[in-house]
C-alpha cells in the first residue's frame, strides 16, 4: 500500500486504570483477542498488547497497557502513565465505591500525563443489570462534568468493548 510506501505508521500507547477488580484486565482480553476469564487473578506489575487496526486507510497500533488496581501490585506509576495519549477509566457499574474511585484515578492520569489525553469513562459490567449500583445518567453527569467520552461495557457479552477502545483511538489518531 502507499503507507507502507511511503513509511507512515501509528503507534499509540492507552492506559487502562481503575480499581482492583472493575474488569480492566478482560475488557483488554476481549478487545486484544476475543476472551474473557471468569476467574482471572489480580494483575501484578504490567501487562500490555498490541492492537492493529486500520483508520482511513492508515495502519494505526495501538499499545494498550493495563496494570494492578490494587496499589501493593501496581507498575512504577510514572512509567505507566509516560506517553500515553489515550485511557480508560474503568469502574464496575454494580460496586458504587469503584465510581467514588474515579475521581482520584483522573487525579493521577492527569498528574501524570504529559500531553493531551483522550479519556474514556467506562462503567463495565453493564450485564449485572440486576445488580446494578450506578445508574447511567451518573456515568453520563460525571463524564460531562470531566470532558471525558462515557460508554458502559461488558467484557462478558463483548458489549461496546470495541466500541470503546476505537473510540479512544479514532480520537487520538
Ligand atoms: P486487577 O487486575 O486486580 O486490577 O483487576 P481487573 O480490573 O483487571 O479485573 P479483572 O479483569 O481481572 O476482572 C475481575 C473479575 O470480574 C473477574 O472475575 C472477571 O471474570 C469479572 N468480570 C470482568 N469483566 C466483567 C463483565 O463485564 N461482567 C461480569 N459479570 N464480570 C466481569
Ligand atoms: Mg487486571
Amino acid at each position: 500500500s502507499s503507507d507502507e510506501e511511503s513509511g507512515e505508521e501509528y503507534l499509540f500507547k492507552i492506559v487502562i486504570i481503575g480499581d482492583s477488580a472493575v474488569g480492566k484486565s478482560n475488557l483488554l482480553s476481549r478487545y486484544a483477542r476475543n476472551e474473557f476469564n471468569m476467574h482471572s487473578k489480580a494483575t501484578i506489575g504490567v501487562e500490555f498488547q498490541t492492537q492493529v487496526m486500520e483508520i482511513d486507510n492508515k495502519e494505526v497500533k495501538a499499545q494498550i497497557w493495563d496494570t494492578a488496581g490494587q496499589e501493593r501490585f501496581r507498575a512504577v506509576t510514572s512509567a505507566y502513565y509516560r506517553g500515553a495519549v489515550g485511557a480508560l477509566i474503568v469502574y464496575d457499574i454494580s460496586r458504587r465505591s469503584t465510581f467514588d474511585s474515579i475521581a482520584r484515578w483522573l487525579d493521577e492520569l492527569k498528574t501524570h500525563s504529559d500531553t493531551t489525553v483522550a479519556m474514556m469513562l467506562v462503567g463495565n459490567k453493564c450485564d449485572l443489570e440486576n445488580i446494578r449500583a450506578v445508574s447511567i445518567e451518573e456515568g453520563t453527569t460525571l463524564a460531562e462534568a470531566e470532558g471525558l467520552f462515557f460508554m458502559e461495557t461488558s467484557a462478558l457479552d463483548s458489549t461496546n468493548v470495541k466500541k470503546a477502545f476505537e473510540i479512544v483511538i479514532r480520537e487520538i489518531y
